[in-house]
């Protein structure tokens, strides 16, 4: 019996031009370059600008470069999966306005909501219909735009965070190549820890909730950084030794993007040298679900046929994960 895995054939990002830096956080909040650098790594990040630009505007042009990179119409696509958690409307969801937006029309699109994880959870769905045989072309999507949940008057939060996103297209594969093992992890103990209070259904949106910035993401950070480091790296572990791989057989770590010092911490229990890290933290800051797959479009050029790679992420849920890649081209 032949062993159908899901490969990554393409992949592509999309940044908007705006660029915030750390000395411009200075003029807006108490804080300075030196704290930022040193605690997260962050050097600047980019912000989407333009009225009416949402999440969708991003994820379409990740998309629209994936299928010109991929010479894919938008007819072969099967289905599209977009990771958000900041999707442009609580419903219609973004999936639907991406593939309106590039000219996929009559197929299955949805939105994973799974905070920073949502782009290896997303991934680990549509592997699934390609592996069945169910669908041939699936695309996944990781994008958000945070600047539109971060509170610009809150030092704790508004340098963590940029927006951005990123695309990959998944093709079957039977040579030994693809997503070869994935695992995927939540605890709801993290939700007093990272959270957006209101605009869902428990707390509608009044001037009450406007008044007391209830809209805006809200983290407890150093609780959520000490959950980060053991899960990210737990996961990492865990991946790598059901899979009998050791820290020699990895070519790149993938990780979330969240903070440097999560970064490091899961590749030495990985046992993974820093410079095997895909890392893009300093340019483009904390991008939620777009993290993972804006690094491999930063290191695509990097990237060789059969380099393993292990995508690691940790976010708001608590929800966690990790992916065992073969990189198939
Ligand atoms: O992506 C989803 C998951 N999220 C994460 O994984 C993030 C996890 N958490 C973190 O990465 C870190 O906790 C942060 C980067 C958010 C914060 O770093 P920290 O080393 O945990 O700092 P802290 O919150 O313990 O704050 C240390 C000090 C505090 O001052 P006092 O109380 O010691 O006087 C803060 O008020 O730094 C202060 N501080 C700042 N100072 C300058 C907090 N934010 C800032 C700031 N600039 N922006």
């Amino acid at each position: 019996m032949t062993h159908v895995k899901a490969s990554i054939t393409g992949v592509h990002g999309y940044v908007p031009d705006y660029v915030l830096t750390n000395a411009e956080l200075e003029e807006m909040v108490d804080t300075n370059d030196e704290w930022i650098v040193s605690r997260t790594g962050i050097k600047e990040r980019r912000i989407l600008k333009g009225e009416g630009l949402g999440s969708s505007h991003m994820g379409a042009e990740a998309v629209k470069g994936l299928l010109a990179k991929t010479n894919t119409q938008p007819q072969e696509i099967d289905l599209l999966i977009c990771a958000t958690t900041t999707p442009d409307y609580v419903f219609p969801c973004t999936a639907n306005l991406i593939c309106d937006m590039v000219g996929i029309r009559q197929i299955g699109s949805f939105d994973i909501q799974a905070a920073c994880s949502g782009f290896l959870y997303a991934l680990t769905i549509g592997s699934q219909f390609v592996e069945t045989g169910k669908y041939k072309k699936v695309i996944v999507v990781g994008a958000d735009k945070m600047s539109a949940i971060t509170d610009y008057t809150d030092r704790t939060t508004c340098v963590l965070f940029g927006d951005g996103a990123g695309a990959v297209l998944l093709e079957a594969d039977e040579n030994g190549y693809g997503i070869l093992d994935s695992l995927i992890r939540s605890d709801g103990i993290g939700q007093p820890y990272l959270h957006q209070k209101a605009g869902g259904s428990r707390y509608p949106p009044t001037h009450e909730t406007i008044e007391k910035r209830w809209h805006y993401a809200y983290q407890d950070g150093p609780q959520v950084f000490k959950f980060a480091v053991k899960n990210m790296a737990d996961v990492s572990a865990e991946i790598m030794e059901r899979n009998g791989l050791k820290g020699e057989d990895v070519a790149w770590l993938v990780p979330h993007q969240a903070n440097r010092r999560i970064i490091e911490a899961t590749a030495n229990r990985m046992g993974v040298g820093i410079n095997k890290v895909m890392m893009n933290i300093h340019k483009y800051g904390n991008t939620t679900a777009a993290t993972i797959p804006l690094c491999l479009w930063d290191y695509e050029s990097q990237l060789h046929k059969g380099d393993n790679l292990v995508l690691a992420a940790f976010g708001g849920g608590f929800t966690w994960g990790s992916a065992y890649v073969k990189w198939a081209y």
